[in-house]
């Protein structure tokens, strides 16, 4: 992407306190994350960069930062929020083996997709798009980004996620861009609280194409029940 960072980039993560900290003074604590090596934007230091003087209003996405602003959200969102709760971390399974088994995404390839998909959310980028490439995955080093359902819920991944889970996950992207919020948000990292609500509903709409019905609603991963228990009418409780 051209320039080193479009705008400013926006969120300066520190990963080894596991906190985020926004160049508007505010910060969000979370636990230590133990994301790959995804490296904060090109020349992104945590300074601010002010409003422009003149021009077009800045849009939603350009206050985000663009594709690299989102990929760094999405970022902080794995590295501060998921991987650092105690329930959520565990769906990570196949992200901590090594290597990472044929056909799953590395969490710099998860980071890429998510940042992604947030973007044609707000219709300024398109979902899967390109593979995304990361060396480091060495069975999968470029991974096409799938749906929500075939990412979480179809045969090949089947997480076994549950509501409780999924509204965490949701309540934690919330948590990450909350404190942008302000009143009118006209400069980089700034967004009104109506944008993070069409966000928010726009994640939340996608529960019923991530989540597994039967599922545990809260607490660790657990398998599901094979198929072959199901048919045979097994007791899986
Ligand atoms: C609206 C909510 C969510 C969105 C937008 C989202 C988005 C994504 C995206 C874009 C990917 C990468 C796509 C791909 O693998 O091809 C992904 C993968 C993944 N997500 Fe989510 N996700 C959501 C909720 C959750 C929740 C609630 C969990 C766990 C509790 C979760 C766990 C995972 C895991 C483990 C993977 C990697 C799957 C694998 O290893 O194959 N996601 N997600």
């Amino acid at each position: 992407m051209g320039r080193a960072l479009s705008l400013a980039l926006f969120v300066s993560l520190s990963v080894a306190c596991g906190e985020v900290e926004y160049s508007n003074g505010s910060s969000d604590s979370g636990g230590c994350g133990t994301a790959g090596p995804a490296a904060a934007p090109d020349g992104a230091t945590g300074a601010a960069i002010g409003p422009t003087d003149a021009g077009p209003p800045l849009s939603l996405y350009e206050r985000l930062g663009k594709r690299r602003g989102l990929e760094f959200i999405a970022k902080a969102l794995l590295d501060t929020k998921v991987l650092a709760e105690s329930d959520l971390k565990t769906f990570f399974f196949n992200q901590k083996a090594i290597p990472v088994p044929a056909g799953h995404p590395s969490l710099v390839q998860i980071e890429v997709c998510l940042g992604r998909f947030v973007g044609a959310a707000i219709h300024e980028d398109s979902y899967p798009g390109e593979p995304v490439n990361d060396p480091n995955n060495t069975q999968t080093p470029n991974h096409t980004c799938r749906s929500m359902s075939e990412a979480h819920r179809e045969a090949f991944a089947k997480l076994n996620i549950g509501g409780a889970n999924f509204d965490k996950f949701v309540g934690a992207f919330a948590s990450i861009l909350g404190p942008l919020v302000t009143l009118t948000a006209t400069k980089p990292e700034e967004i009104t609280q109506a944008e993070l609500d069409a966000l928010v509903a726009a994640l939340s709409g996608q529960k019923d194409d991530v989540i597994t019905d039967g599922a545990p609603s809260s607490g660790p991963y657990v398998p599901p029940p094979s198929d072959a228990d199901v048919d045979a009418g097994v007791d899986v409780d």
